[in-house]
């Protein structure tokens, strides 16, 4: 007679189980004193019911950031007509949720409307310019935002200054205007500088403290330095050495936050990849914890699904802690361990046949430090489990009894 487990009856029965939203990296990161864990998200995505209500899960996301709708073309399209649409509507979202909204962002070189690129310019014009976006936008937000990143990406990876047309026409010292500006328009709210690759010791990270002690020159207001972390798995910086680049920023008197984490991989992704994934962002998301100055960590949208990383690196993705069907990934929990949270498998059971419908949740939690993934059939929890609480991908940590969970 072959002897089958209560959860393999379940399934035989047609008992379809799914991941419940567990709590939660926010409330797990306002446990260890940071200010919040976030997503960024976009406006075109709101209009899926399923995506909405797991970036309302405020046990996961403390704050939003709006991925496009603040830039400069989205917000001033045509010289001083400016347009905040569909940047109110992410900003209206994170206050209905009681969720920071950090605000991205004032000067780019990138997603600039055709007047900004195609202008003739003198210093004194685009100056001008600069100073009435700025003025305009921050007004605009004014005590809506915990930050604004009011200059992005001004550096090479050698540690020069980009070509951009900021640069070439105002010299670095647009880089002091656009923050004194800001700070002029919202005295409140905290001034960022905020790169990619400046994340790790190096020429780009020197420039980026440079740019600090630049406007610290003028007698300007900068408030923090945004290390965005766009990473490849397996590739990323060790824990210590992203601790003491943060160190490097906070030595200055500004604060850090990770601004904009995801961490690719070639795609497809496998076991492997996925457990490798969990222990990079678990050490981005746990240097952040080991540095008092470093507030808060957003990641660059929490689904693969709306990730910005398949359409611009061919080949690349699954970059996010959640995979394109909303499902947990090893990153999820790689992440929850590192703000000393407790990984907790969750499942839910629903039975739909006959007419009615039951619904049977069960809990096993274990503090399991293991970032591993356990394999079909594997243990993924129980009573005194320190093993891996994660599941291969296709498989779901499925609760036997209190002593036993099992990926099935
Ligand atoms: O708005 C147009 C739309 O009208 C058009 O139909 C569509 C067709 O492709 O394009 C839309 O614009 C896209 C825009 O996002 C808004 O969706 C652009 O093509 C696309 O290139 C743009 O990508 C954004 C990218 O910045 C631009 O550089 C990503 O969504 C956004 O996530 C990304 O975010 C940046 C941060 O701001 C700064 N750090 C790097 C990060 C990743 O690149």
């Amino acid at each position: 007679m072959v002897h089958l487990s209560a959860s393999s009856l379940l399934l035989a029965a047609g008992i379809l189980p799914n991941l419940a939203l567990g709590a939660g990296l926010d409330t797990a990161a306002v446990a260890l004193g940071k200010l919040y864990f976030g997503t960024a998200t976009d406006n075109p995505e709101l209009t899926d019911t399923a995506y909405v209500t797991q970036l309302n899960n405020t046990n996961d996301f403390g704050q939003i950031t709006p991925g496009n709708s603040q830039k400069w073309d989205a917000t001033e399209p045509t010289q001083n007509t400016f347009t905040f649409t569909n940047g109110d509507t992410i900003a209206k979202l994170a206050e209905a949720n009681g969720q920071k909204l950090r605000c991205h962002n004032l000067v780019w070189h990138n997603q600039l409307p055709s007047w900004v690129t195609s202008g003739t310019w003198t210093n004194a014009t685009l100056v001008a310019a600069l100073k009435n976006h700025i003025t305009n936008v921050v007004t605009h937000y004014k005590g809506q935002c915990y930050a604004w990143d009011v200059v992005n990406e001004a550096l090479n990876e050698d540690g020069t200054y980009r070509t951009s047309l900021w640069y070439e026409t105002i010299g670095e010292a647009y880089l002091p205007i656009a923050f004194a500006t800001a700070a002029a328009a919202d005295p409140d709210v905290k001034l960022y500088y905020n790169d990619y690759n400046i994340e790790y010791s190096g020429s780009k990270a020197t420039a980026a403290a440079n740019i600090v002690k630049l406007i610290q020159s003028y007698g300007v207001k900068i408030d923090g330095v945004g290390l965005q972390a766009h990473f490849i798995v397996g590739s990323t910086p060790s824990k210590s050495n992203q601790a003491s680049t943060m160190a490097t920023y906070t030595a200055l008197g500004v604060e850090v936050a990770i601004t904009e984490l995801d961490i690719r991989m070639t795609l497809p992704s496998t076991d492997a990849l996925l457990a490798q994934q969990s222990t990079d962002y678990s050490n981005t998301v746990g240097a952040c914890v080991e540095t008092e100055g470093c507030v808060g960590v957003t990641i660059w949208d929490w689904t693969d699904k709306y990730s910005w990383v398949p359409s611009t690196f061919s080949g690349q993705g699954a970059a996010c802690p959640w995979d394109e069907n909303y499902a947990k990934k090893p990153a999820y929990t790689g992440i929850l361990t590192a703000l000393g949270g407790t990984a907790t498998a969750t499942s839910t059971t629903t039975s739909a046949t006959g007419g009615s419908t039951t619904s049977t949740t069960t809990t096993s939690s274990s503090t399991s430090t293991s970032t591993g993934v356990a394999a079909h059939w594997g243990q993924c929890g129980g009573s005194g489990w320190t093993g891996p609480t994660v599941c291969a991908t296709g498989y779901t940590c499925t609760y036997s009894n209190a002593w036993y969970s099992q990926c099935l």
